[in-house]
């Protein structure tokens, strides 16, 4: 029998993540190939006129698995029993500028679309924040929405776990697919951690196969780091297929679940597990199964990495601090 379709919200549907996000998830890869889905898309009204062309584009494509969309300016229609919700919408850094400077923008629109989703969402919606300060947007929503569950509430950093991957596979030169167990700790920012002192490549540790701990502690975890400012640089705009696949990603597990000894990065409500500050969004590794993550429990951590988890951890509470003084 036919699966019933899953409504998945995508706010800032007209911008350049919306725009390789939404046929991705018309196509199943967000959710599965049976699964039908009816888009809802939220964009501000001077984006309507753009966002009503990304509507026809998704007509024209004639996509099997797409059952309806809604495209609105309206954010109550938007939320309205929406299963999933992508939260894009927000303004992007340009070149030259830190995060911190989108955080007066953003949190602002996380506050007055967390009542949005909280009243008018389906129960049980699963949440996905990408816009920037992208923990700490997710932060703001969970505490002006809480009658929704904190578990419900990630942001991304599966783009970075993936660029992780990325790097890993081309100095390595084998199969990306075949690289796994890398972990984000902490913020999606220029102090996240990446780790691979549990990452393997067919099960055998990427720091033996690598041989260069310099590397490995120097260019690989900056480069990862500032992988987003690198791509600002070079395109001038902000990574979006990138974006949109990690999210894909990031909600596929997290539904469908993580294979049997994977793990992957998700920014989730901290409950100060290895030492994190609890009551931040912080990234841990994570197993999914049953619609449900769990933190990874247990891994060593070294004093190098201990001193980059405590870095980023500081950095989150800084940030939310901000981001009270902001919404102020
Ligand atoms: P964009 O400017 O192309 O699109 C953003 C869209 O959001 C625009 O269409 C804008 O009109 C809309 N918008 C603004 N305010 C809104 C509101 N209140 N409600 C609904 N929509 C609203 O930007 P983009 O390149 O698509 O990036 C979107 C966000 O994602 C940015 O904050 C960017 O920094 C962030 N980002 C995060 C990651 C990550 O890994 N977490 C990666 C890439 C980009
Ligand atoms: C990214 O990681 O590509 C985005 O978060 C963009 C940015 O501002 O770094």
């Amino acid at each position: 029998m036919a699966k019933e379709p899953v409504r998945v919200l995508v706010t800032g549907a007209a911008g350049q993540i919306g725009y390789a996000l939404v046929p991705m998830i018309a196509r199943g890869i967000m959710l599965g190939a049976d699964q039908p889905v009816i888009l809802h898309m939220l964009d501000i009204p001077p984006a309507a006129e753009a966002l009503n062309g990304v509507r026809m584009e998704l007509v024209d494509a004639a996509f099997p698995l797409l059952k309806g969309v809604v495209a609105t300016t309206d954010v109550v229609e938007a939320c309205t029993g929406v299963n999933v919700a992508v939260m894009v919408g927000g303004f992007p850094r340009k070149e030259g500028m830190e995060r911190k400077d989108v955080m007066s923008k953003n949190v602002s629109i996380y506050k007055s679309q967390a009542s949005a989703l909280e009243q008018h969402a389906a129960p049980n919606c699963k949440v996905l924040v990408v816009a920037n300060p992208a923990n700490t947007n997710a932060l703001i929503l969970k505490e002006f929405a809480p009658s929704i569950p904190a578990k419900n509430i990630t942001c991304l950093t599966r783009l970075d776990h993936n660029r992780a991957l990325g790097q890993i596979s081309e100095r390595l030169n084998v199969q990306v697919s075949d690289v796994k167990n890398v972990i984000i700790w902490g913020n999606h920012s220029s102090t996240q951690y990446p780790d691979v002192n549990h990452a393997t490549v067919r099960d055998k540790p990427v720091r033996e196969l690598v041989k260069d701990d310099e590397w490995l502690n120097g260019e690989f975890i900056t480069t990862v780091q500032q992988r987003g400012a690198a791509i600002i640089k070079a395109r001038k705009l902000s990574s979006a297929l990138s974006a949109a696949s990690a999210a894909c990603d990031h909600i596929r597990d997290w539904v469908l679940g993580t294979p049997e000894g994977t793990w992957v990065s998700m920014g989730v409500y901290s409950d100060g597990s290895y030492n994190a500050p609890a009551g931040v969004i912080y990234s841990f590794p994570v197993t999914c199964k049953n619609g449900e993550w769990t933190i990874v429990q247990g891994l060593a951590i070294d004093e190098f990495s201990r001193k980059k988890l405590e870095l980023t951890g500081a950095e989150l509470t800084e940030e939310k601090e901000l981001a009270y003084s902001c919404l102020s």
